[in-house]
C-alpha cells in the first residue's frame, strides 16, 4: 500500500475548471496562458536550433549562451552583476526552480512561511520534504503582507519565507518599503532564507518591480525564481531559471542534477537568441495593460467590482452584489449556466477563505475578453 506523502492534494482547480470549460464551451478565462501567436522572431529561432540539430542534452546548469543573457538582462533590469558560471541554473519552469530550491534547503520539521492566497505548488512542496507550512494572510481587499504579524511568527525554526511579487492571484506588488521590511527580517534572523518568486516581473503597471534583487542584503539569502513561459508567452515551453548566491546554488544543483539534469536544450537555444535581440521586454507591459484597461472599461456596466490590479495578467472580480453563493459554486454556475470560466480564489487559501471574489486571466485576444466582458455584462 501506498502511504500518500500529500492525502489532501486532489485534482487542482484549474484542471477541473477548464474541463468544465470545455464541456459547456465557455469563455476560458480560468487557467494562466495567454491565447495569441507569438513573437515571429522567436518561432525562427526554434527552427534554426533544429537546423543546427540542438537537440542533445544541454549543460546541466543550461546553456551558458542562455545564463550569459540572462546576466546581460538582469545588468540591465538592476544594474547587479550576477555570475553567469555560479549563480543561475536554468530549469523546466518557475515550478521546478520552486521544487528544487525547496528541497535543497527543508528539512524536517523546518518551518517554512508563506502567504494565502498562495499560488499552488508551495504548500505541497513544503509537505513533500516534511517542512511545515505557516500560512499568513494577505490583507484583504489590498492583498500586502501584514509585516507585524510576520515578525510575530517567524522562530529560530523558520527557515525560509515565500513571496510572490507581483502576486498571482491578487495582482499586487511590493513598495520599496515591503523590500526594506524583508530585508530587516533577514537581518534579525540569520537562519532565515528567502524564496522570491518573480515570474510576472514584467507585468507591472505603474512604479519599478521591486525585485530582491536590487538589495545587496537579500541577494545573499534569497532564491529568485522566474519564467520565459510568462514574459515570452509560452507557458508550454516549461522553462525558467533561479538565481542565487554561489553557496545556495551549489546546493541548488545537487537537487536539479537528478531531478532534471537539464531544461530542453531547443528551447534554451531560442530562448538566449531572442533575449539577445534586445530588450523584448519592454513591449509585454505596455500590451497587457492594453488588454486590461480593454477588459476593465468593457465590464463596468456589469455588477462584477473589479478589484485593484497593479500587476500579472489576473484580476479579480467582487461578485458579492450579484450572489451569495460561495466562490466555487459561483464559479460553476458562471462556468455552466453563463458561459464564462473562472477561477474561485478560495482555492488559493489553506482554509478556504472566501471573500467572494473570482479571478480572471486577461492574457486571451481581444475578441476574447469582449466575449467574455458582454457575457458578464448579461448577468
Ligand atoms: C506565481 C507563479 N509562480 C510560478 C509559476 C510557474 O511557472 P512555470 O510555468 O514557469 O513553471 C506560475 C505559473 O502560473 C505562477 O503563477
Amino acid at each position: 500500500m501506498i502511504k500518500s506523502k500529500l492525502p489532501k492534494v486532489g485534482t487542482t482547480i484549474f484542471s477541473v475548471m477548464s474541463a468544465l470549460a470545455n464541456e459547456h464551451g465557455a469563455v476560458n478565462l480560468s487557467q494562466g496562458f495567454p491565447d495569441f501567436p507569438i513573437d515571429e522572431r522567436l518561432k525562427s529561432y526554434i527552427v534554426e536550433a533544429l537546423d543546427k540539430n540542438q537537440v542533445q542534452y544541454a549543460p546541466m546548469p543550461g546553456r551558458l549562451d542562455l545564463r550569459e543573457a540572462i546576466c546581460d538582462k538582469v545588468q540591465m533590469q538592476h544594474g547587479v552583476s550576477i555570475d553567469s558560471n555560479t549563480e543561475i541554473t536554468v530549469t523546466a519552469g518557475a515550478t521546478q526552480a520552486i521544487y528544487t530550491a525547496i528541497t535543497a534547503i527543508i528539512n524536517e520539521g523546518d518551518e517554512v512561511i508563506l502567504f494565502d492566497p498562495a499560488y499552488d505548488c508551495y504548500d505541497p512542496t513544503i509537505r513533500v520534504n516534511k517542512g511545515i507550512p505557516i500560512h499568513l494572510k494577505l490583507v484583504h481587499p489590498t492583498y500586502h503582507i501584514n509585516w507585524d504579524e510576520v515578525r510575530q511568527k517567524v522562530n529560530a525554526n523558520t527557515k525560509l519565507i515565500i513571496t510572490n511579487n507581483p502576486h498571482n492571484p491578487c495582482g499586487s506588488v511590493w513598495t520599496k518599503e515591503d523590500l526594506a521590511e524583508l530585508e530587516s527580517l533577514v537581518q534579525a534572523n540569520p537562519q532565515l532564507m528567502v524564496l522570491s518568486d518573480e515570474v510576472y516581473e514584467h507585468i507591472q503597471y505603474a512604479d519599478e518591480h521591486q525585485s530582491v534583487l536590487k538589495s545587496e542584503i537579500l541577494r545573499e539569502r534569497s532564491f529568485v525564481t522566474y519564467s520565459f513561459g510568462k514574459s515570452m508567452h509560452v507557458t508550454g515551453w516549461k522553462l525558467g531559471y533561479c538565481i542565487a548566491p554561489k553557496n545556495f546554488t551549489a546546493e541548488f544543483r545537487k537537487v536539479h542534477q537528478y531531478l532534471v539534469f537539464c531544461a530542453n536544450n531547443t528551447m534554451q537555444y531560442a530562448v538566449a537568441k531572442y533575449l539577445n535581440t534586445g530588450q523584448f521586454w519592454k513591449d509585454v507591459m505596455p500590451m497587457y495593460r492594453k488588454k486590461k484597461d480593454l477588459f476593465l472599461n468593457a465590464i463596468k456596466a456589469s455588477r462584477f467590482k473589479a478589484l485593484e490590479c497593479s500587476g500579472t495578467y489576473f484580476c479579480l472580480l467582487d461578485y458579492s452584489d450579484i450572489s451569495t453563493l460561495t466562490d466555487v459554486e459561483f464559479a460553476k454556475e458562471l462556468t455552466i449556466k453563463h458561459g464564462v470560466a473562472a477561477i474561485p480564489v478560495s482555492v488559493f487559501y489553506e482554509d478556504q477563505t472566501d471573500h467572494k471574489v473570482i479571478r480572471i486571466c486577461f492574457a486571451k485576444q481581444d475578441e476574447t475578453l469582449i466575449k467574455a466582458a458582454s457575457l458578464l455584462c448579461k448577468i
